[in-house]
């Protein structure tokens, strides 16, 4: 077990939150007070849609990284994947994030990169099952990222692309994105979690869906 960050010890002896503190416990970072709650919801998200490859932009210091890798690394062990993996990106503190993931046996390969100069190369041949948009919230950067990776996430509605801050910092890019939805002709699902103040969209790949049952 991992000490409680101080700041998230003082926290929990203000507002006592047995769930959310065994979660922390397990934590080498202190709770991202931007993302408190969408965190570990991430985790249970990855899980529950049986994610083998995860993609996040915007790592830091590996808040929503710590989930995620874990997400992945359970369905892994649950469904016998070979060949799961987590990957991040980040313009900044991307070693120090991956050691810190590494260091708990959780996979990942994190890279260094302006998310602008991505490119149908930079993660050639891999089909993700869930990307988490949380870098550069400007609308220039989230429409990139968006037309570059939506190809590569996986269809029939099994892929997901998580916007955070849409109700935030990256309304205007939301937006933009929105419009070439349209524009496109993308055939999605898209609903919005209002926590009040920075709201994450879920958007499902519906491109080739047929019905289908679970297992997939
Ligand atoms: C809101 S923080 C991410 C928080 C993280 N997902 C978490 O919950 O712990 C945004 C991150 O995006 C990174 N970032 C900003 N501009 C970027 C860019 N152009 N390309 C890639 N990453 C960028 C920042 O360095 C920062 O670490």
């Amino acid at each position: 077990m991992i000490p409680l960050h101080p700041k998230d010890q003082e926290y929990f002896d203000c507002y006592p939150a047995p769930i959310m503190q065994m979660l922390q416990e397990n934590h080498f970072t202190n709770i991202n007070s931007t993302i408190t709650f969408f965190g570990p919801m991430l985790y249970f998200m990855v899980r529950a849609f049986l994610c083998q490859k995860v993609l996040e932009i915007g790592t830091a210091e590996g808040y929503t990284s710590f989930y995620l890798s874990s997400a992945v690394k359970a369905n892994a062990i649950r469904n016998n994947y070979s060949n799961a993996m987590f990957y991040g990106l980040d313009i900044c503190q991307t070693k120090k994030t991956s050691d810190n993931l590494t260091a708990l046996g959780l996979p990942n390969e994190i890279m260094t990169l302006d998310s602008i100069e991505l490119d149908k190369e930079t993660f050639k041949d891999i089909q993700f099952d869930f990307i988490f948009q949380d870098g550069a919230h400007d609308k220039e950067h989230v429409l990139h990222e968006f037309k570059v990776l939506w190809p590569q996430l996986r269809g029939n509605g099994l892929g997901y692309f998580v916007m955070h801050d849409v109700m935030g910092p990256s309304a205007d890019g939301y937006a933009l994105v929105n419009g070439y939805v349209k524009q496109e002709g993308i055939k999605l699902q898209n609903v919005i979690l209002d926590d009040g103040i920075y709201g994450l969209a879920i958007l499902r790949k519906m491109e080739d869906y047929s019905e289908r049952r679970y297992p997939y």
